[in-house]
């Protein structure tokens, strides 16, 4: 959810309010996610590096997710939204661990969309926790269920099929590395404020036209 910052900039705002146009979108592009429909959405909300940005910035990061969780709990549970988060949660202040434990607990029943945020996140952190966690005595999948414990994933999440940057930089920024390996990567220019259902449809579109071969022949040569 690239192009916030940028996004106030060009209208003279300060970033934090880019953050809140920002939260805005969120809440429009879940409902075309629903409606699309999309089955699992992880959107990266907050990176370990963001730690680095000012205090101001971070703490009006902080309490924009928290709002969120709060307002948009009723609107989950009627769409069918289950939330998850993903990430360290060992950083973040205890009332935003006690919204989100509440919100999760809230909301394991939905079914229509699993919405995963990605807070205090780094995919290369939860790969180096992952190793570190104890094992389990069944050879193959031990790790990827490390893996999943080490993101607070709930199991069963089909793999990466789609994975959108916006605000026009084309990298994946330490988000969702692993998951990736065969996810069709669509980046735009739109800031992300700027992004709805519009250009959700146009990127869903986008990857319906790829010819996705995982490494084998394609099924239009084969
Ligand atoms: C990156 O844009 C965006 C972020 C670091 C924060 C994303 C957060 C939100 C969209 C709102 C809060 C989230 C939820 C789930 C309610 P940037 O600030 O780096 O933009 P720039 O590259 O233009 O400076």
């Amino acid at each position: 959810m690239d192009g916030n910052g940028r996004w106030a900039q060009q209208r003279g705002l300060p970033r934090p309010a880019g953050h809140r146009a920002g939260g805005e979108a969120v809440r429009r592009v879940v409902e075309a996610a629903v409606a699309a429909p999309v089955t699992v959405l992880t959107l990266y909300a907050f990176s370990c590096d963001n730690w680095g940005r000012p205090k101001r910035e971070v703490s009006a990061l902080m309490r924009l997710m928290q709002r969120y969780l709060v307002s948009e709990r009723l609107r989950c549970l009627k769409n069918g939204v289950r939330i998850n988060v993903i990430g360290r949660r060992d950083r973040i202040s205890r009332d935003l661990v006690e919204e989100i434990e509440d919100i999760e607990h809230a909301t394991a029943a939905c079914d229509r969309l699993l919405l995963r945020l990605a807070v205090d996140y780094s995919s290369r952190q939860a790969m180096l926790d992952a190793a570190k966690l104890p094992g389990e005595p069944d050879g193959l999948c031990d790790f990827e269920r490390r893996l999943e414990r080490a993101t607070h994933s709930v199991p069963g999440v089909p793999s990466l099929d789609l994975l959108i940057r916006t605000g026009g930089e084309r990298r994946l920024s330490d988000f969702l590395l692993w998951e990736s390996a065969y996810a069709e990567l669509v980046f735009c220019d739109t800031y992300w404020p700027d992004f709805g259902e519009q250009a959700l449809l146009a990127a869903l579109d986008e990857f319906r036209r790829r010819d996705r071969r995982f490494g084998q022949l394609s099924r239009r040569t084969a």
